[in-house]
């Protein structure tokens, strides 16, 4: 799958124009993306990044990485995903960042997409659907999420089995056995208990624009 990755993000340097401030999301996908823009990196006049992850790579190949607060609109954000619907609605926040990524995705004209062919699903939720929240609500919100969906709330733990804290300090709730056929609706009301930082689902955003990684790539 790394190649299929690596040909997703090279394709969407093609969406870069001069002078553009990129927005550049996180993950595997995405790191292949800014390597091939460090590439041009003279040609822009810098990024907006999702994660302290995406920030030391952009940072190692001398891209100057902005603040959104000072960038006004951005043209163009580029990101990869966990999971890609027909209607290129999407489950994000594989790698923690889903909060930030929101965020830019909010803040950008047109947000292209860039996933392996494993990522295309016909309904969202196979991919256990990623929830940040506020530390203290941890226990409510997974009560309230189960309640709600029937799904099953798991709290990330890293590698070493302590609790997966993103970079905002928060934790995330992985939740298990859905199958969402109403994305827009299960996002408003995640997004509605108190606690809930952010869900994973980009369903009322989506992608503009998909990139499958492949020889050639396929553009959605
Ligand atoms: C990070 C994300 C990533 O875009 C998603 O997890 C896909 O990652 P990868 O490109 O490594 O498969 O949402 O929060």
């Amino acid at each position: 799958m790394s190649e299929a990755k690596r040909l997703a993000g090279e394709k969407a340097i093609e969406y870069v124009e001069d002078g553009m401030i990129v927005g550049v999301g996180t993950g595997s996908t995405v790191a292949f993306f800014i390597d091939a823009l460090a590439r041009i990196k003279d040609r822009i006049k810098g990024a907006v990044s999702s994660s302290d992850q995406s920030t030391q790579r952009l940072r190692a190949h001398g891209i100057e990485v902005l603040d959104l607060n000072s960038t006004g609109t951005l043209s163009l954000y580029v990101d990869g995903a966990d999971e890609c619907d027909p209607h290129k609605r999407l489950i994000k926040g594989g790698g923690a960042a889903l909060t930030r990524e929101k965020i830019i995705a909010e803040a950008s004209q047109t947000f292209v997409c860039i996933v392996d062919p494993s990522k295309r699903v016909d309904v969202l939720g196979r991919f256990p659907l990623p929830v940040e929240v506020i530390p203290m609500a941890r226990s409510l919100v997974a009560r309230e999420i189960q309640a709600m969906t029937r799904g099953q709330p798991v709290w990330r733990q890293s590698a070493d089995g302590a609790g997966v804290v993103t970079d905002n300090g928060n934790v995330i709730l992985d939740i298990h056995g859905l199958s969402i056929v109403d994305p827009v609706g299960l996002e408003q009301a995640i997004n509605q208990i108190p606690g809930v930082v952010s869900v994973g689902l980009f369903a009322r955003r989506p992608a503009d624009v998909v990139i499958v990684g492949g020889e050639p790539p396929t553009v959605l």
